[in-house]
């Protein structure tokens, strides 16, 4: 079992890198769910990462991931989410995706931490959006390409500690 893995599903590759950099920030490994087993979600802290598509819709290669995760035990895993957005182009369906893997954890038992505030975002409804609340970090390249690093950054020291508690 490693320590963090993280599963991706990325389009055009804004997911993907991020994927890398939170990696690299938590030494874990990547995997781009296109080509994910089961053994691949086995870790301490389980990171998935989605852009979201058509209106709403979880990144394509997430169908097979979907179903993978159907079939896990993820009773008491320690669960985070990261999904990539557009704010302004989908104000109404941003970061969907990030909703959708965030009912599937919850649905298959996972304690999912990582959860972000939303003030500061400029869209205007999401179903990753709860009281305020992001399910995971939201993302979006398309907008505010020069908020990302940082926001990873930040997050990724928030997973540290909600993790170790
Ligand atoms: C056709 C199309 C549909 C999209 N639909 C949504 C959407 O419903 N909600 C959203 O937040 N972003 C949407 N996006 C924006 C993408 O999620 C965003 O560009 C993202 O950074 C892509 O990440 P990826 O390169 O990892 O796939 C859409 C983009 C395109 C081109």
């Amino acid at each position: 079992m490693s320590d963090v893995s993280i599963i991706y599903g990325s389009s055009t590759g804004n997911t993907e890198a991020a994927a890398n950099q939170i990696a690299r920030l938590l030494n874990g490994q990547t995997h781009n769910v296109a080509d994910a087993d089961a053994n691949d979600f086995d870790a301490k802290l389980l990171i998935l990462g989605t852009s979201t598509w058509g209106l709403g819709d979880l990144q394509d290669d997430w169908s097979v991931g979907i179903s993978l995760l159907d079939r896990l035990d993820l009773n008491g895993q320690l669960v985070a989410l990261f999904g990539f957005g557009d704010q302004s182009g989908f104000a109404d369906s941003f970061v969907d995706g990030m909703g959708t893997l965030y009912a599937k954890a919850i649905e298959r038992g996972a304690k999912v931490i990582g959860k972000t505030s939303a003030q500061g975002y400029g869209h205007s409804a999401s179903t990753a959006e709860e009281n305020g609340e992001f399910c995971g970090l939201a993302l979006d390249n398309d907008n505010e390409p020069d908020k990302t690093d940082a926001r990873i950054a930040a997050w990724v020291e928030q997973l540290k500690q909600e993790s170790a508690s």
